[in-house]
């Protein structure tokens, strides 16, 4: 479906500004951590030493943060789906150009993905020394995801998809971030560590793309408005909702490793609820004074959301029972 004009004259217009987002909220590879900076260098005399350290502090972590930390990872290493989907979005233009003209969106898009690809490599590597956990299975998992693809409801809209990137990256922050925050509990550094930098890099996208969508609500404040709306009423769900174990059918995992998480708090409901609270501040909604009727209407359900689901949320009661996952050995149960 080939969208208006306006979406496409918004996006060339902004695209004017792309570089200097990435000026500010990328950071170039020369600077930027790699994931060998957070792991045991092999390449050093007592890397055995530091191998079984890793394997000692992962004893001190039970079965739900296993399953959670999988799921992360495997959901960092679906990254080419991202950014194919992210590609096709109207306004976004990789053909053709060589470095330093090539569109600024497409751009961004590639620098960003450069930017994720560390995430998945980082934990996947963090995984497979620790010991834990049944790489094949995860391997399985991880390829699945990326084979059966994936539809976040946003079509080709950039506004939808803008609204999909600001809401995830939060997400993924907060939950990399409380997995960190457990990690360091048990006394386990180096995870922790790889953790939270990694919400670092989630943080700052977040605030990227929160920027892009404060803008076009500049350029076409109605038609940003009611995309939002449609983004909300569909629910933002992760990326990893088509997660699957091997011989299973689509959606039983991510269900089981929704409750994983929500019982672990590393990212429940009320997360949900507070990031849409701060994205209608940072967009201030409530400000906006010449909305079509529709929009008008959108805005106002907007407004009202976060309190509805409050009043939902509290109705809401967690499954207690742990779901045996091929990824996490059933000795390893904690
Ligand atoms: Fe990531
Ligand atoms: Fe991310």
């Amino acid at each position: 479906m080939a969208l208006d004009n306006i979406r496409l004259e918004v996006m060339q217009t902004v695209e004017k500004s792309v570089d200097g987002f990435i000026d500010k909220y990328l950071i170039p590879v020369e600077e930027i951590w790699q994931p060998t900076d957070l792991l045991p260098n092999l390449q050093n005399e007592n890397y055995m030493d530091e191998i079984v350290q890793i394997r000692e502090e992962a004893q001190e972590l039970g079965y739900d943060f296993w399953v959670v930390l999988v799921a992360d990872m495997v959901t960092e290493e679906a990254l080419p789906t991202y950014e194919s989907w992210l590609m096709d979005m109207e306004g976004v233009e990789q053909h053709g150009a060589s470095h330093g003209k090539q569109n600024g969106w497409a751009r961004w898009i590639r620098q960003w993905t450069g930017e994720e690809n560390r995430h998945g490599d980082t934990l996947n590597k963090y995984l497979y020394l620790s010991g834990r956990v049944d790489m094949k299975e995860i391997e399985k998992t991880t390829q699945y995801l990326i084979n059966d693809g994936f539809d976040i409801g946003t079509g080709r809209d950039p506004y939808k998809n803008f609204v999909y990137t600001s809401f995830q990256e939060l997400a993924t922050n907060i939950s990399h971030k409380r997995v960190g925050q457990l990690a360091k509990k048990k006394g386990n550094k180096m995870l922790a560590k790889m953790c939270s930098v990694i919400a670092g890099d989630e943080m700052r996208h977040h605030l990227a793309y929160r920027e892009f969508v404060k803008v076009i609500f500049d350029y076409d404040p109605s038609e940003m408005m009611l995309a939002f709306q449609d983004m909300m009423k569909k629910k933002i769900v992760m990326p990893a909702q088509f997660i699957r174990e091997s011989g299973d059918d689509i959606a039983t995992a991510f269900e089981n490793f929704s409750n994983a998480a929500q019982r672990l708090g590393v990212y429940t409901t009320y997360d949900y609820i507070d990031i849409l609270k701060k994205l209608n501040d940072y967009w201030e909604i409530d400000k906006f004074t010449s909305l079509t009727d529709d929009a008008e209407k959108a805005r106002d359900y907007l407004m009202a959301l976060p309190d509805r689901m409050t009043r939902i949320a509290g109705r809401i009661s967690i499954p207690q029972d742990q779901h045996q996952f091929k990824w996490v050995a059933a000795n390893g149960r904690l």
